[in-house]
């Protein structure tokens, strides 16, 4: 696998450059609940800066919206990227989801988005494994180079791919189940250990559809109803009362899947075990990261509610590899190729 060509290698001076980011952060009451995908934009942006770039405009999508929704505007974003790079030459972009033709990879809304602009940087390493008009059909218009972090993330999680060391634990969870379940089916054949925690472990246990043994959580933190303050009970899976909710892994389970992530020699975990956001459900997540942060190995944890997690507990720097891609380091661990790399032409 080549790499592709890279941002450093681009003629920026006096040219207006679009860059796609992964600015998708976890949004709280109208805010940013953790701006690490934002920060992780930052060094691109100054580097197109500091070759003398005329104009560098910034776009990404926020959130799952179903057109213009103010729930899902860009301003929040927008103020904390001005925060950290205060040059009057950032434009920043609504996001590409209020229009309609960028998840259908759509040639005039990338003609829109490439006008009166010289060169596209693709940094979205999160938003890679998208086929969309802001990832590719813009590739297919402007000259497309690779983004630093994009660059650091194909090399950090490329580590994963080739020979790793034993015992490798895989940990999944988080609530983006439809997206997982079928990346899982071909990671979890190279792992050691598969456990599943979250919304996803309640889907497996339903209907395995994976064809490989996996560890599921045996008890659960169960809440009455979905709310923060809801009543709440440690109950054996199987004891769920009627209409509860499993919301986070319990006692139990964060103690055997500890036990597990400490044993590994590489680990990879992906989403949040349960709903982290809410203190009463927030212990099984809490328990795995520092579980994979205890590890000497290699570890990295991707998307954007574990990497939240990870940041709140304090333990980043205890962690090889944080990535901002999560469906797309799955992707990318799987093996497959990742559409919004595969349009930039290789160096
Ligand atoms: C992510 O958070 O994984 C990326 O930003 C992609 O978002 P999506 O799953 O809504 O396409
Ligand atoms: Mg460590």
């Amino acid at each position: 696998m080549g790499r592709p060509r890279s941002v450093r290698d681009a003629d920026v001076a006096g040219k207006r450059v679009l860059v796609r980011a992964d600015l998708n952060v976890p949004l709280e009451a109208g805010g940013i609940a953790d701006d690490t995908r934002i920060r992780a934009a930052v060094p691109t942006l100054e580097l197109l800066l500091d070759y003398g770039a005329e104009e560098v405009t910034v776009c990404s999508h926020l959130g799952r919206p179903d057109g213009p929704d103010p729930a899902f505007s860009m301003a929040p974003v927008e103020g904390r990227l001005r925060e950290l790079v205060p040059d009057e030459r950032l434009v920043v972009l609504e996001n590409t989801r209020f229009d309609p033709r960028e998840k259908t990879n759509d040639e005039s809304f990338a003609r829109e988005l490439a006008d009166e602009r010289d060169l596209y940087v693709n940094d979205a390493f999160g938003s890679a494994h998208r086929a969309h008009a802001s990832t590719v059909a813009v590739a297919e218009i402007l000259p497309p180079y690779a983004g630093l972090l994009l660059e650091r993330e194909l090399e950090e999680l490329g580590k994963l791919l080739g020979e790793v060391e034993r015992p490798f634990v895989l940990v999944s969870g988080g609530a983006k189940v439809e997206d997982k379940l079928g990346v899982l089916q071909n990671l979890g054949g190279k792992a050691d250990q598969v456990l599943i925690g979250g919304k996803m472990a309640e889907e497996v246990r339903e209907d395995n559809p994976l064809d490989f043994d996996v560890v599921l959580p045996r008890d659960v933190v169960a809440a009455s109803a979905f709310a923060a303050d809801a009543e709440t009970r440690v109950v054996a899976y199987e004891q769920l009362p009627d209409g509860w909710l499993g919301l986070d892994i319990g006692p139990e389970t964060r103690a055997d899947f500890g036990t597990r992530v400490r044993q590994a020699e590489t680990v990879f975990w992906n989403g949040p075990m349960g709903v982290f956001e809410w203190a009463p459900f927030a212990e099984g997540t809490k328990a795995v990261a520092e579980a994979v942060a205890d590890v000497d190995g290699f570890s990295v944890v991707g998307g954007a509610d574990s990497v939240r997690a990870v940041h709140e507990i304090g333990l980043v720097n205890d962690i090889s590899w944080v990535s901002t891609g999560g469906g797309a380091a799955l992707e990318f661990l799987e093996g497959k190729e990742l559409p919004g790399v595969a349009a930039i032409p290789e160096a």
